[in-house]
């Protein structure tokens, strides 16, 4: 395969064995769910987090109709960010994935897809917190 001479080997096994691709529920109250699109490409990337008491990501799941860099980016992040509170993984910033990941520079955008996600999943979660009677406030 050719993109193995242009890709880290992190891409390469991220995008042939994706962790955590899948769905959770989204009428769970403490259920967030992003979905975003790179305006540069037009790939979409939804993530979706279940949040404990605690303010703790329990699980994450995502799905990615986009590229090779896209999936691993995803991929990447759901493991990096299970167990972590909301208020760190809404911190983190698409040049760590990409230095990760050593993604090149015209792949950049991949990696923000991946950060807007997370970004996006907290806010939901965020807006439902009038339901779960509590409140996290996520420092922006
Ligand atoms: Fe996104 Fe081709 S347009 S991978
Ligand atoms: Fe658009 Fe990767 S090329 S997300």
């Amino acid at each position: 395969l050719p993109a193995k001479r242009f890709y880290h080997e992190k891409v390469i096994d991220h995008y042939e064995n994706p962790r955590n691709v899948g769905s959770l529920d989204k009428k769970n109250i403490n259920v967030g769910t992003g979905l975003v699109g790179a305006p540069a490409c037009g790939d979409v990337m939804k993530l979706q987090i279940l949040v404990d008491d605690n303010g703790k990501i329990q699980e994450v799941k995502f799905k990615t109709f986009g590229c090779g860099s896209a999936i691993a980016s995803s991929s990447y992040v759901t493991e990096h960010i299970k167990g972590m509170s909301v208020l760190d993984a809404g911190k983190i910033k698409n040049t760590e994935i990409a230095k990760e990941l050593s993604l090149p520079p015209v792949k950049l955008h991949c990696s923000m897809l991946a950060e807007d996600a997370i970004k996006s999943a907290i806010k939901d979660w965020e807006s439902k917190s009038a339901l779960r009677g509590k409140k996290f406030v996520q420092a922006e």
